[in-house]
């Protein structure tokens, strides 16, 4: 089964291509257009911009997909005038993708691809809408079956394939250990899943306030560093850590005056809140006098700090997660597994507690499109007019 997989549900415009015949995947296609550079100069993600910019790279994007998986053959094809004024209404709220997709459709023949997988939710509506009705129009055209995918589902199913280059390799869905526990970081969601198997998620703990990543987003913007703040703050914490060993770059008062709550550390739940974290450090910086007079140690310092604290909390709720339900393997997935700290505890805990930890591969924790076509695999197609095909922002596992 040949998946074209489709995922526009935040900031990237992401296609793949995933061949699977038997137990064995191979990723023919590969492709992300980032439009990180564009929010960056905003400091976060809107979702009119996103969704403008999705709707302008998917075409081409769709092209190059087609060209990277080898399925690309050049070939005059007239739509019909019924076809075509069908694909007018399927994309009318993404006019300037009309003529593209118009033109692209009429010089390309029909490859041979089985199923066309989209992200539904959750993320932005106005980004989520561009993706599907993409979907729809080619599902449409090609008569392919269209299937919804949920994009949490996607991160949970992104450790599957290998370390290396992923679109070099082939690789097999290895059979979990149920029940699974997954960590899901990501900036727009703190979640622990109870997983029976592929398919049957049950939540059993959530945020009650900002995700993971928004909060080192927020922190970093509080600390004046570019969106997304994630790999930012990171980097920081990791120079404090390096310069710790060699000791003394910070006066000692100075030191101590950094100390920041572990938040819902010790309640006897799977719930997670990020809030009063990056309250502690506005105040924090406020003490030391404000931003402009603190030294690059001292945000360094504030880095490592706030970095401790989330992760303290999101690794000691996820194997308390994993005891209770005799879970042996642990998934972690979303922007924040790209977190070399949490990596790091999470791995060294689950080894001393006899769990595997997971994390995906290095260009798979973030958004992109060989999870979506992974999960796409596994679901399940709808007719084009279900309310399947409508994004959700908030859909659930
Ligand atoms: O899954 P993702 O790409 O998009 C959403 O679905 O939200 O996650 C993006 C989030 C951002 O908040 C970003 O700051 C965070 O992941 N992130 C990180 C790191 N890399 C990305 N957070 C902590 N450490 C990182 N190295
Ligand atoms: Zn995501």
């Amino acid at each position: 089964m040949r998946i074209l997989a489709i995922e526009t549900s935040c900031d990237e415009t992401a296609l793949a291509v995933l061949n699977v015949s038997g137990k064995k995947y191979k990723i023919e296609a590969h492709q992300v257009a980032s439009q990180i550079a564009l929010h960056t100069q905003y400091g976060g993600v809107f979702p009119m911009m996103a969704k403008r910019e999705h709707s302008r790279n998917i075409v081409p994007l769709f092209l190059e997909t087609l060209k990277e998986s080898g399925l690309y053959k050049n070939k005059k094809v007239t739509l019909t005038e019924n076809q075509e004024k069908k694909i007018r209404t399927i994309l009318v709220r993404e006019e300037e993708m009309i003529e593209p997709f118009l033109t692209a459709l009429s010089t390309v023949q029909k490859p041979k691809i089985d199923r066309i997988a989209v992200t539904v939710g959750p993320g932005l509506e106005p980004a989520l809408w561009v993706g599907i009705n993409f979907a729809k129009a080619l599902s449409f055209v090609w008569d392919i079956p269209l299937v919804p995918v949920n994009h949490m589902e996607g991160h949970i199913l992104s450790i599957f394939p290998p370390e290396k280059e992923a679109k070099e390799e082939e690789f097999t869905i290895s059979d979990l250990p149920f029940p699974v526990i997954s960590l899901l970081v990501s900036g727009g969601h703190t979640e622990l899943i109870l997983m029976k198997a592929i398919g049957k998620y049950t939540l059993i703990g959530q945020t009650r306030d900002d995700a993971a990543g928004e909060a080192f987003d927020k922190v970093a913007r509080i600390l004046g560093l570019p969106y997304p703040g994630g790999p930012h703050i990171s980097r920081l914490a990791k120079q404090a850590r390096e310069w710790k060993v060699e000791s003394g770059k910070l006066k000692v008062e100075e030191q101590k005056q950094i100390v920041l709550p572990r938040p819902m550390l010790n309640s006897n739940d799977f719930d997670f809140s990020f809030s009063g974290l990056k309250t502690a450090v506005l105040y924090l910086l406020r003490d030391l006098g404000g931003i402009e007079k603190i030294s690059e140690e001292t945000k360094m310092e504030i880095a490592r700090e706030f970095e401790d604290a989330a992760v303290e909390v999101l690794v000691k709720k996820t194997i308390a997660a994993a005891k209770k339900y005799k879970s042996q393997s642990i998934i972690v997935g979303g922007g924040v597994s790209a977190n070399n700290e949490l990596k790091a505890r999470l791995m060294e805990k689950g080894q001393a507690e006899g769990i595997t930890v997971s994390f995906p591969s290095k260009n798979l924790h973030t958004d992109n499109a060989i999870m979506i076509a992974i999960a796409g695999y596994f679901g399940k197609s709808a007719p084009l007019g279900s309310k399947k095909f409508i994004a959700q922002g908030n859909l659930e596992l």
